[in-house]
C-alpha cells in the first residue's frame, strides 16, 4: 500500500547499528513492559477490538446519517485530529453531504463558537462529544453550549437520542452524565491514550458517520500490525522510518518537516504534529515536527528549505494518484504561453513540480528527504498509514528514552489558566 525510501537520510550500514536496540524495543512494544506500558492497547487494538461495539457504532452511525443534516464532533487533541484529518483526506474539500460534519469544542475563540451555534439553528443536528477524561474545559464548554441548543429545540427526550458520546468505560464527569442521561455511549479504553485512538470509536464515529468504510479501515491497520511488529531493519518500513528520524535527530536536524502535494493531506501532517510532538517532546528532547503544503508553501517556506537554516529533514508523504483529477485545457491564443501543457492531467503537473523541487532539496539544497510513498488514498490505505505512524512514534520515542505516552507538559498552561479563571482549588 505503501513504499518508505529512507535512503537519503540514512544508509544501511547506519540502519544496521540501531538491530540490537530496536529488537530490544520491539520486544518490549510487543511484551508491553517498557515506560508508560499501561497505555499500549492501540498496538494490537486492529485486531483485538470489540466487534460488537463496532456493528452498534456503525447503526447508530447510520441512524445519524439517515436523520441529521449535520453531526457536531466535540473534542480536542487526540479526541479531535484523527478523524479531522481523515475525514478530509478522504472526502476533500468536498467535505461530505449529509450529515455535514462540522468539528467544535477544538477552540475557545467566541467567534468560531458563535458561528457554529448561529449556524446550527435552523439544521437538525446530533451531537458526537468525545473525552476520554470527561473534563476537558474546551470540549465540556462546547458540549454544555450544544446540548442547551439542542435540548431547546427538540426537547430533553428528543436530544438524548441525538447525543452519542465517546469516553472511558467507567471513569470521569462525561461518563456519569452518560449513565444519567442514557446516551449512546462508546468506550475509549483506559489502555489507548488520545493521539493513538483514531482507530477506536473516537475516530470511527465521525467516520461511519460520514460514510467511511471503517471496517476497511481496521483491516489496513490489521496489516500494518501484521507487517511492523518485528525487528528486521531490512524489510520493517515502519522502524527504518523511526531510525532515520533517530539518527537526524542525533545528526543536528531537529527538525523534521511533513511534506504534502495534496491540500486535502495537510490535516494527517496536523495529526503528525500532535502525535510526534505530544509524544516525543519531553525532558529538552525530541523533533521538532512541522508541516507544509507543496506547491503552496514553495512560495513561501520554500526559500527557508531551500537556503536557509541546515536544521531540517523531509518526509514527504507523495500520493501518487488522486482520486480526482483535471485536464488542462488548450487555447486558440496561447496568451498565457501555457499550451505545451495543454491536454495533460493536473496530477502529471504536481508529480513534476514534486520531483523538480525533491531534486532542488536533495542535491542543491542539501535537505535529507525520506520519501512514503502513497498509491491511492482510501479507507484501507489510511488505516495502514495510521498505524505505521503510531508504531514508528513508539518506536522513536524509545529510541529517546522518552515515555511516549504521557504529556506532563500540557498541565502547566491548564494549571495557569484555572487559576486565572478562578477554578476552585487553583
Ligand atoms: O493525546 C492526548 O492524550 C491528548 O491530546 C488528548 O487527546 C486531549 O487532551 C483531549 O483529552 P480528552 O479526550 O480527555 O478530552
Amino acid at each position: 500500500m505503501i513504499k518508505v525510501d529512507v535512503s537519503n537520510v540514512i544508509n544501511e550500514e547506519e540502519i544496521a547499528k540501531y538491530s540490537d536496540k530496536v529488537a530490544s524495543i520491539n520486544k518490549m512494544i510487543n511484551e508491553k513492559t517498557g515506560a508508560g506500558n499501561d497505555f499500549l492497547g492501540w498496538v494490537d487494538w486492529p485486531n483485538n477490538y470489540d466487534k460488537e461495539e463496532l456493528e452498534r457504532l456503525i447503526n447508530d452511525a447510520k441512524y445519524v446519517r439517515e436523520n441529521f443534516d449535520v453531526l457536531v464532533v466535540a473534542g480536542i487533541g487526540g479526541s479531535y485530529l484523527g478523524a479531522r484529518s481523515a475525514l478530509d483526506a478522504l472526502k476533500g474539500i468536498k467535505g461530505v453531504d449529509k450529515p455535514e460534519i462540522i468539528f467544535m469544542g477544538q477552540t475557545f475563540s467566541p467567534n468560531y463558537t458563535y458561528q457554529v451555534l448561529e449556524y446550527l439553528k435552523d439544521k437538525k443536528f446530533a451531537i458526537n462529544v468525545i473525552s476520554k477524561s470527561g473534563t476537558t474545559t474546551e470540549t465540556s464548554i462546547a458540549f454544555r453550549l450544544l446540548k442547551s441548543l439542542l435540548e431547546e429545540k427538540v426537547g430533553k427526550e428528543e436530544a438524548r437520542k441525538s447525543i452519542f458520546a465517546v469516553t472511558d468505560k467507567e471513569k470521569g464527569a462525561l461518563k456519569t452524565l452518560c449513565n444519567q442521561e442514557g446516551y449512546s455511549t462508546y468506550v475509549l479504553p483506559g489502555n489507548i491514550g488520545g493521539r493513538y485512538s483514531v482507530l477506536t470509536p473516537v475516530g470511527l464515529f465521525p467516520l461511519a458517520a460520514a460514510g467511511v468504510d471503517v471496517k476497511a479501515m481496521l483491516k489496513g491497520a490489521q496489516e500494518a500490525q501484521k507487517e511492523f511488529d518485528n525487528a528486521d531493519l531490512k524489510t520493517n518500513m515502519c522502524y527504518r522510518y523511526a531510525v532515520s528520524r533517530d539518527y537526524m535527530y542525533r545528526h543536528s536536524h531537529p527538525v523534521e518537516m511533513y511534506v504534502t502535494y495534496e491540500p486535502q493531506m495537510s490535516q494527517i501532517s496536523e495529526w503528525l504534529k500532535q502525535l510526534f510532538g505530544e509524544s516525543e517532546g519531553k525532558e529538552k528532547k525530541g523533533l521538532l515536527p512541522t508541516s507544509v503544503t507543496f506547491s503552496t508553501d514553495l512560495h513561501s517556506l520554500g526559500q527557508f528549505v531551500q537556503d536557509g537554516s541546515p536544521i531540517l529533514f523531509e518526509t514527504i508523504l507523495n500520493v501518487m494518484n488522486p482520486n480526482d483529477d483535471v485536464v488542462i485545457p488548450s487555447d486558440k491564443d496561447d496568451l498565457d504561453g501555457l499550451n505545451y501543457l495543454a491536454g495533460k492531467k493536473l496530477s502529471y503537473v504536481n508529480q513534476m513540480a514534486y520531483q523538480g523541487t525533491l531534486k532542488a532539496h536533495e542535491v542543491d539544497g542539501g535537505v535529507p528527504c525520506n520519501i512514503i510513498t502513497i498509491d491511492k488514498m482510501d479507507a484501507k490505505t489510511l488505516g495502514y498509514l495510521f498505524y505505521f505512524f503510531m508504531r514508528a512514534c513508539a518506536m522513536s520515542a524509545y529510541l529517546l528514552e522518552i515515555n511516549p505516552f504521557n504529556q506532563p507538559g500540557v498541565e502547566i498552561y491548564k494549571k495557569n489558566m484555572f487559576h486565572l479563571l478562578g477554578k476552585k482549588g487553583y
